[in-house]
Formats: C-alpha cells, structure tokens, sequence
C-alpha cells in the first residue's frame, strides 16, 4: 500500500442509478446512490427519463459523497467513471460530468467497465472480508448481463460463458411483470419465495452449450404457464404467489448453479465469486453456501450494497488502475457495448 493517500472519486451513471463514491486507499469514506423511482411507473427502465434523472442527480450526488468523505475537491487525486456498458444516453451524463471534473481540477481521468467493476468489487478494502485469490471464477448476474468470467489478475479477465438472450435479471423481472408484480421484480420474487415451496411447480431448464446461458424460452415458459392455469381459475396467481416465486427461483438459481459446476470442473478453479444485482438474491447467496460445504469451493458473496449499481466499486477499479497509472485521455469516449 503507498504510503501517501489516495482519494479516488468515482462515479457511476450506467443505468438507472446515479452514483458517486469517495475511497481513500480502497477504502471507502462514502458511498452514495441516488435510485431513480420514475420507472417504476412504466415497468422499466425508460433509457430518454433515464438520463434526464442523471444530468438532475450527478451534482447533488457528488457533492453528497465529497461531504460525507470529508474531503475536499482539491484533495481528490483522480476522477473514476464509468465508460460502459450500459445506456449511451446516462453514460454520456456521467462521462461527461467526469471528463470536466478532471479537467478542472487538472487531476487524473480514469475510465472504468462496469462489469469488472461488478467482479473488482470483491478487492474493496472491508473488514471481516476476504478478498478473492487469483486465479478465481466471477459470474456477474444482474438486470443486463449473465457471465462466467475467469480472473486471473486485476485487469486479466477472460468471459467463458455468457447469455444467448435475456440476462437473468430480465428473467426475475419479466417472470415478476407475468405475475403481476412491480418493477423491479426481482427482489419481490425473492421475498415472496422465501415463504414457498420451491418444489410446488415446475419449469423447464434450457439446453445450451457449454458454459453459455439462455433466458428467453424460460420467460415464455412461465407466461404460457401463468396464461393456462389463470383460465381454470383467475385467481391462481393470487392463491399461489408464494409457492409460484419459489417454484421460479428454485429453477432460475438451478440453471445458475449447473453452469457454475461445469465450469469449476472444466476449469479446475473452485474459488467462486459473484457480483450484480442478482446476487443480493437469497437462494444464490444460500447455494453458495451449500456449495462450499458440500463440495469443499471457496465462495465469495458481496455485501449487499455492493450487489446491485454503485460507485464504490468504480472507485475500487479506479484505486487499481491509478497504481498502475493507467489513465484516459479526455477524447475517451462513452461506450454502450463496451468488452473487455
Ligand atoms: O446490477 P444491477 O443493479 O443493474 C444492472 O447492471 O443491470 O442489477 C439489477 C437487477 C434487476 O434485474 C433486479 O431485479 C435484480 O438485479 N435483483 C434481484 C434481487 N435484487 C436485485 N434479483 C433477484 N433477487 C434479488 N434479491
Ligand atoms: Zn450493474
């Protein structure tokens, strides 16, 4: 660790979240998220209300995170943003606002990508945590991506499996829109599972190679599903809400799983961790655990505030690229596809 300190301000503006985040070190001094409720209304995202809800929140927001680090602007060593992926419109609020920043302040820009921010996560300095040891295994699970990721140091990621289609968030959030739920219907899958029986119905697992992932045909099968038994009786999804979000849980958690297996065989890594939104879901959080006792891995599960967006995990990635002084020059532009 150097010995002078490090602030890093970060800022995350990829989706619906606007984020910002001081860290001194790795370590975080805050850590501040403004949730965007406007979508709630229109059952997800709306990218133009998106990035409109960014360019209002981004200064309120930083200024939150600088006053809660207790640090001021000129003792900021370096600017981290998001570059992508995620919606061009909010990447431009938050690219932008960075780019300006750095400028002013005539100190470092760095450019971060989500997802490894999603798997560098794990490297905040936290206590009673341990860090994952390389090489590891990430699977990113959350409302646009689905990947399996072998880690073999900070920056050397390589993607061995991902989605065909939807990512495994849209499915919980789709499967919940079916039932009639708000969005984001994940977590509320997720509570209402707890009180079910997982085993009450069942759904099909899809059939894809290798490590990749497909989500599309299960989402079907539960609206073709719902659509049957609501003709026998239009109360059905009420009388079995719970049972119906476990019995979906269970097999979209299983379909995660099995994948994870075959990839700790094939590789020979079993030191897993996971990141994005989805894994602030119960039963992944529990299967790990299970897995770890059952089969002897070593399972990495984030705090829940690092799940779901945030900056706290830009500024982790941007600590790690401002040792190595890996910085971007201000004709960097945001990147709505953005693979590593
Ligand atoms: O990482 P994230 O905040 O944003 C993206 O980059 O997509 O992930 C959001 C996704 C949503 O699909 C949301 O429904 C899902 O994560 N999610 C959950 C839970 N909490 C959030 N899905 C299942 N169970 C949860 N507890
Ligand atoms: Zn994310």
């Amino acid at each position: 660790m150097p010995d002078q300190k490090i602030n890093i301000l970060a800022i995350e503006s990829s989706c619906d979240d606007t984020a910002a985040a001081v860290l001194c070190n790795g370590k975080i001094l805050s850590n501040i998220v403004a949730t965007q409720e406007v979508h709630k209304q229109y059952g997800g995202v709306v990218p133009e209300l998106a990035s409109r809800a960014h360019q209002q929140n981004i200064v309120p927001v930083i200024h939150q995170a600088l006053a809660k680090a207790n640090i001021d602007k000129k003792d900021v060593s370096a600017i981290a943003f998001t570059r992508g992926p995620g919606l061009m419109g909010s990447l431009l609020v938050g690219t932008s606002f960075a780019k300006s920043l750095s400028m002013g302040l005539n100190i470092p820009l760095i450019e971060v990508n989500h997802m490894q921010a999603h798997i560098l996560a794990h490297f905040i300095e936290e206590d009673g945590f341990d860090k994952p040891q390389f090489p590891f295994l990430a699977m990113t699970i959350s409302g646009g991506h689905t990947q399996i990721v072998m880690v073999t140091d900070y920056f050397e990621m390589k993607v061995i499996g991902e989605t065909i289609d939807d990512a495994v968030g849209e499915a919980f959030d789709k499967s919940a829109k079916i039932l009639g739920l708000p969005y984001p219907g994940g977590p509320l899958i997720d509570n209402y599972a707890r009180e079910g029986n997982p085993k009450t119905f069942k759904f099909p697992k899809p059939k894809v190679d290798g490590l990749n992932f497909s989500f599309s045909g299960f989402k079907t099968a539960v609206l073709y599903f719902v659509q049957r038994e609501t003709r026998n009786d239009p109360d059905f999804v009420e009388k079995n809400l719970k049972d119906i979000c476990a019995s979906i849980q269970y097999t979209i958690i299983g379909i995660l799983m099995d994948k994870l297996k075959k990839a700790v065989k094939e590789t020979g890594i079993n030191r897993v961790a996971i990141g994005g939104g989805v894994s602030a879901n119960s039963g992944i959080r529990q299967a790990l655990k299970d897995a770890e006792k059952r089969w002897g891995w070593t399972c990495h599960i984030p705090k829940f505030e690092y799940t779901t967006d945030n900056a706290a995990m830009i500024g982790i990635v941007g600590y790690h690229k401002y040792l190595k002084k890996d910085f971007a020059d201000f004709s960097v532009t945001a990147q709505s596809r953005y693979k590593f």
